[in-house]
């Protein structure tokens, strides 16, 4: 058996979550991850027929029986991942019964996984259905998009449209634009669902003065998109009390979607007239 503290997957949770950290974007145990394995891979590291113990989900997710993810712990501190991975992070794998997950590693202080997780789950779900190769769901608190849900309004077709307007690439990085959901109750089945619902339409759904969630088929897409939008929130807020003498034309994202030929959503645009 290999040594699990070396394997890929868990190397990519360490370094990932040290970086949200140090970007700011995850305080205390602000932000989640979940990330689908694969069983022949997890097999390399773990006996994968030994199960610590079976913690209940409060949900159904049949599509994902015998499906296996690692995933923070509720509670956990993003800034602690990489010092003791064993206690911080788990392995999980949905059982037979589509309610119960089997730890195989992992919450080594007695711990379960993130208190989010019917959002994450439900967003795979909701996600492999569109794209069968997506693996990654990320959640986090990112400083400037956290703060432009305050000001701005929290439309779908507007918040996107203005973040396309702050940065040159952000049509060609999310074309298919960010979902939006208003302030709901977190850590619910019912905001799992909402949360599920937009990722049929959106790798990036906002949560209304909570956070964001970015999904993708790596870490590094899931990573990239929350990383844009939280840049283009940035130049929004460090602009939008300043009196707007330059913009990006629709023209103009329009000519780079179709450069880089992306599938844009042409209805967040004003010029093909759907409001
Ligand atoms: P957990 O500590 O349960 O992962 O919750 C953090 C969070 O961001 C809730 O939305
Ligand atoms: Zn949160």
């Amino acid at each position: 058996m290999k040594d699990i503290l070396k394997a890929p997957f868990v190397r990519e949770m360490m370094d990932t979550t040290a970086n949200m950290y140090r970007l700011g974007w995850d305080e205390r145990n602000g932000g989640n991850i979940s990330y689908l394995l694969d069983e022949k891979e997890v097999a390399e590291y773990l006996d994968v027929n030994k199960v610590i113990r079976e913690i209940p989900t409060g949900f159904v997710a049949k599509s994902l029986v015998g499906k296996i993810f690692i995933v923070t712990g509720t509670g956990k501190y993003f800034k602690n991942v990489e010092k003791d991975p064993e206690t911080n992070l788990g392995i999980i794998r949905i059982k037979e019964d589509a309610t119960t997950a089997q730890l195989l590693w992992g919450y080594k202080d007695g711990g379960r996984f993130t208190s989010e997780l019917p959002a994450h789950l439900m967003s795979h779900m909701a996600r492999l259905k569109v794209d069968p190769e997506n693996r990654v769901v990320m959640h986090s608190h990112p400083t400037y998009t956290l703060a432009m849900n305050y000001v701005h309004e929290l439309d779908e077709k507007k918040f996107t449209h203005t973040l396309w307007e702050m940065c040159t690439e952000c049509i060609v990085v999310f074309p298919d634009g960010i979902g939006v959901l208003p302030w709901m109750l977190c850590g619910t089945n019912s905001i799992g669902e909402a949360t599920a619902k937009k990722m049929e339409e959106f790798r990036l759904v906002v949560w209304g003065m909570h956070g964001i969630y970015g999904a993708g088929k790596t870490m590094d897409e899931a990573f990239g998109l929350i990383e844009t939008v939280e840049k283009a929130a940035q130049i929004y807020m460090l602009t939008a009390h300043l009196p707007r003498v330059n913009t990006i034309k629709e023209e103009e994202m329009v000519s780079l979607a179709e450069l880089f030929k992306v599938n844009y959503r042409k209805d967040f645009l004003d010029m093909f007239n759907n409001k």
